[in-house]
């Protein structure tokens, strides 16, 4: 079966976790794509949180599937010059070096496009134009400066960062949404174009109902589903909301049996007003039903604290997969708390390719998450990241170089 992407080439001058999910994405969609690293050390990633000495890290291996790997030196005249080729050769460049890197190696954007007029330049910034626009950015900082950590965590504690990467892998979602886009309009334009996707823009863009909140409080000082209301205080900036529901139907989190030992043992469970019946038949409060301060939302509202209680009282007599068994038989939004031991080990995931297993030269075995879009035409195999240079040969013949022009880019050391 033919692939969406089949036939589109992608400069891959990305390194670390943001740019390299963007790139896995156009892979795991078809697109050939030419990791582009430096000699002997390569991405950095390769040889950080080694599990096993002397061999690529899960880091790269899990960030870097579906690609080739070149290695050129940039900064020397020869590798400079493959570059060069190598941009008249592809589609895009994808880049996440720090801001000024690609003008500082020569490739300005008038120099590109100098040399591929139809290539679309894509980057991934920390931040865009404005006060930070010089900074370098990782991805707990893209979550502090982008509103996450302001609302992330309790009331009473700290800002918090999450364990999503919303700030590398979100924005290498956002860039490789942007690259499509910009491929799909160079069909009519037959220009190519630069795609910027900012870390903060993106964290921001993932903490929409956020800023939606900041200005439902300024206009009235309180929000009734946060747990902050109706006893605690509100100022003036969106609080952290704890577990508390993004949206109109309120959500907590709830102990399940084994909580003591187990630190998994909770379940998400979702008050939707259109199965408030079941609810309250299922807990034991069949009064609450058609009680006045029970009945609809707004009555509800300022007694959430004490209905999650209530209703905690239940779920810590059910385990978590017995308490979604009977709460699903009622169509009660409710979620497990899933440890990632569970999930590596969650048969579903693995027939869908959503959780796989790769094998790799020097590694063996490993898990990995697929990818997590499928296309009915267009389904996605994982194979493994490839040795640092494994296709510097191949590419290079590709590109027509001669066995000469070969030996003296390895003299230099441009290669
Ligand atoms: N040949 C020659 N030089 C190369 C090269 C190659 N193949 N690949 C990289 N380099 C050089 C760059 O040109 C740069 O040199 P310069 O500083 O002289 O211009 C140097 O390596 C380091 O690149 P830089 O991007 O500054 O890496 P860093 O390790 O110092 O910083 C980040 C890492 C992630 C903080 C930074 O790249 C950044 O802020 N990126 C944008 C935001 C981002 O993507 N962050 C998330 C990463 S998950």
């Amino acid at each position: 079966m033919s692939h969406a992407l089949e036939g589109v080439r992608i400069l891959d001058f990305t390194h670390v976790q943001s740019g390299p999910t963007c790139t896995q994405l156009l892979a795991w969609l078809g697109a050939d794509v030419i990791k582009v690293e430096r000699p002997g050390e390569g991405d950095p990633t390769r040889g950080q949180l080694r599990d096993i000495p002397d061999v690529d890290s899960l880091y790269f291996t899990m960030l870097n599937h579906n690609k080739r790997s070149i290695t050129v030196d940039a900064k020397k005249p020869r590798g400079k010059e493959l570059l060069e080729r190598l941009i008249r050769h592809c589609d895009v460049l994808v880049e996440n070096f720090a801001p000024g890197a690609l003008d500082r190696m020569g490739l300005t954007w008038e120099r590109i496009q100098s040399l591929n007029p139809r290539m679309i330049v894509a980057s991934v910034k920390g931040f865009g134009p404005g006060p930070y626009q010089d900074c370098k950015v990782y991805e707990n900082v893209a979550q502090c400066a982008g509103g996450s950590a302001s609302t992330t965590g309790f009331d009473d504690g700290p800002p918090l960062v999450t364990g999503s990467q919303i700030g590398d892998s979100g924005t290498g979602l956002h860039l490789a949404l942007g690259i499509v886009a910009a491929l799909y309009q160079r069909q009519s334009s037959g220009r190519g174009q630069k795609v910027l996707a900012a870390m903060q823009d993106g964290v921001l863009n993932l903490c929409r109902v956020k800023l939606r909140d900041q200005q439902r409080l300024a206009r009235t000082g309180v929000m009734e589903e946060y747990p902050q209301y109706p006893d605690g205080k509100f100022g003036d900036a969106v609080p952290r909301a704890g577990n508390a529901s993004g949206g109109g139907q309120p959500g907590a989190i709830l102990k399940c049996k084994g909580w003591e030992t187990d630190p998994n043992a909770y379940i998400y469970f979702i008050t939707q007003a259109a199965v408030w019946e079941p609810i309250c038949r299922i807990i034991g409060k069949p009064e609450w039903i058609t009680h006045p301060d029970y009945a609809t939302l707004p009555a509800r509202l300022p007694r959430l604290k004490q209905i999650f209680d209530t209703i905690e009282q239940w779920t810590q007599t059910k385990t978590k997969f017995e308490a979604m068994e009977i709460l699903n038989q009622y169509d009660i939004p409710c979620g497990p708390i899933l440890s990632m031991k569970e999930l590596a080990e969650e048969p579903s995931l693995r027939a869908t390719g959503t959780v796989v297993e790769v094998d790799h030269p020097t590694r063996g075995k490993y898990l990995s998450v697929g990818n997590p879009i499928k296309l009915s035409d267009s389904p996605s195999e994982v194979t493994r990241s490839p040795l640092l240079g494994e296709h510097t040969d191949q590419i290079l013949a590709e590109l027509g170089y001669s066995e000469d022009q070969i030996a003296a880019l390895r003299a230099d050391r441009a290669i």
